[in-house]
């Protein structure tokens, strides 16, 4: 069977099929009616005929029938003519009067009942249609009969059916032909608003959980399904919510505990233990704030508007860094325009991308190297270590959130780059990674940067 993956495909099929159907049938119909319509033409003209022969019998002296036609009707009649004939036979039968060279009737089946009969005769290998009508004269009956012999025919009818019949098909194939466009056209217009909602659809994703696909255009008939899709998305939406909630409130109240842990640490007698329990709780609190970002970005979108000054958000996080630098024997270095570098982009979350980039660069950095910070007046920030660099195998990794080179590391949670990704998508930017000679990392983040 065939099968349509396209509506429009299945129309255009459907119509042709239709178009086929109609106009052979069409044709046929209307070939049919005209030719009904010549038939009765012939008829009324044969009876007419008949009538008119009539008129020209009378009564002689002896009141015998006698039948005295004009000169054209002699020779509408005539042998040489051949095409019309006529016959006058009484009640019993009996030819009175008749143009056939051997004297007979036209019409030998006729019954003499009705008083206008249309009747047709084989003679010869001719065949002659006609009429037979009653006439009475004085106290004599007779019927008249008239007839054309068909294969002389008038051609001029015979030519209007045939070619009626054959222009028929092609008049009715263009008009269909046009139509079919016009559905076509039709449809392709109604179709519009499912494409354009299909590439809204595209755009739907785990950070734009609010998008909805518009009902107003869509056809009624395929609006339920839309809908549907619509529903689907709000329930996913409030899944989706509640389990961004659960994050951030987990991570909330482990704050508490974290806290009261702390200070049970600080009643310690052991500094010694003292200063472990401490770090491990540092470290723990240190997942803690990354889950509490990763659960507030999933929530986050930017202001139309807002703007950030990069520079001053850099000499921020560079100054915020540098004692956790420094505790390691590492150095921070801060270069750039001495102009703002006005971007599109929050401050606050600017600022914890940066962040993030720093505390690897630090953590990654070799002792006594220093972490770069440049600023470039498009909209750039890099900040560049020496390190032991991202492997090409590790670039796509890198971002994944709990992903870690070295699992054992502690104080590391493997969520810090997916947060720089997750900001630098809310921002529009790019992020990029590149190896330095002869060691080290160089992390990018582009900007959208504003004119002033
Ligand atoms: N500058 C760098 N040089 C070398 N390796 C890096 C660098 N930055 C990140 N990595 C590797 O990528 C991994 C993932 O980094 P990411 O910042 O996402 O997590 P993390 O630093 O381990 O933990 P968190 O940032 O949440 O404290 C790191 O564990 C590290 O192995
Ligand atoms: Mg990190």
């Amino acid at each position: 069977m065939l099968r349509f993956k396209s509506i429009i495909s299945r129309i255009v099929f459907l119509h042709i099929v239709a178009v086929a159907i109609t106009s052979i049938l069409m044709s046929l119909a209307l070939s049919w009616l005209l030719s009904f319509a010549t038939d009765n033409i012939h008829d009324k003209a044969m009876q007419e005929q008949a009538v008119s022969v009539g008129n020209r019998l009378g009564l002689d002296s002896d009141g015998r029938l006698q039948l005295d036609l004009p000169l054209d009707l002699l020779g509408l009649y005539s042998q040489a003519y051949g095409r019309y004939s006529y016959a006058v036979i009484d009640d019993k039968g009996t030819v009175l009067f008749s143009s056939l060279p051997d004297h007979t009737a036209l019409f030998p089946a006729d019954t003499r009942q009705a008083p206008v009969e249309f009747l047709h005769h084989r003679r010869g290998n001719a065949t002659v249609f006609g009429a037979s009508v009653k006439k009475t004269i004085g106290d004599q009956t007779v019927w008249i009969q008239t007839g054309e012999d068909l294969a002389n025919r008038d051609v001029l009818t015979d030519d209007i059916v045939a070619d009626f019949y054959r222009n028929v098909g092609w008049i009715t194939l263009p008009i269909l032909l046009v139509l079919l466009l016009a559905d076509i056209a039709i449809f392709r217009r109604a179709l519009r608003p499912l494409r354009e909602a299909s590439e809204i659809a595209e755009g739907i994703a785990p950070e734009r959980p609010g998008v909805r696909l518009p009902t107003e255009a869509i056809p009624r008939e395929v609006r339920p399904l839309v809908s549907a899709v619509n529903q689907g998305l709000d329930r996913l939406e409030e899944g989706f919510r509640i389990q961004r909630d659960f994050t951030a409130d987990a991570a909330h109240e482990l704050r508490t505990p974290l806290a009261v842990l702390r200070s049970r640490i600080d009643l310690l007698e052991d500094p010694k233990m003292g200063d472990a329990l401490r770090h491990d709780v540092d470290g723990m609190a240190h997942i803690i704030s990354q889950l509490l970002d990763i659960a507030e970005l999933d929530t986050l979108a930017l202001q139309p508007g807002e703007k950030a000054d990069l520079q001053a958000v850099a000499a921020g996080i560079a100054e915020f860094v540098a004692p956790l630098a420094l505790a390691q024997g590492k150095d921070i270095a801060l270069s750039g325009p001495t102009e703002p570098v006005w971007v599109r982009g929050n401050a606050e979350m600017l600022g914890r991308a940066i962040r993030n980039l720093a505390e690897n660069a630090i953590n990654h950095t070799a002792p006594g190297s220093t972490v770069e910070f440049v600023v470039e007046d498009n909209g750039t920030i890099n900040v560049l270590d020496r390190g032991p660099g991202i492997g090409e195998d590790e670039r796509k990794l890198i971002f994944r959130r709990f992903w870690r080179r070295d699992r054992r590391k502690q104080g590391s949670t493997g969520l810090g780059l997916s947060i720089v990704q997750r900001i630098a998508e809310l921002h529009s930017a790019s992020i990029t990674v590149e190896n330095r000679e002869p060691s080290g990392a160089c992390f990018s983040l582009k900007f959208v940067a504003l004119k002033s």
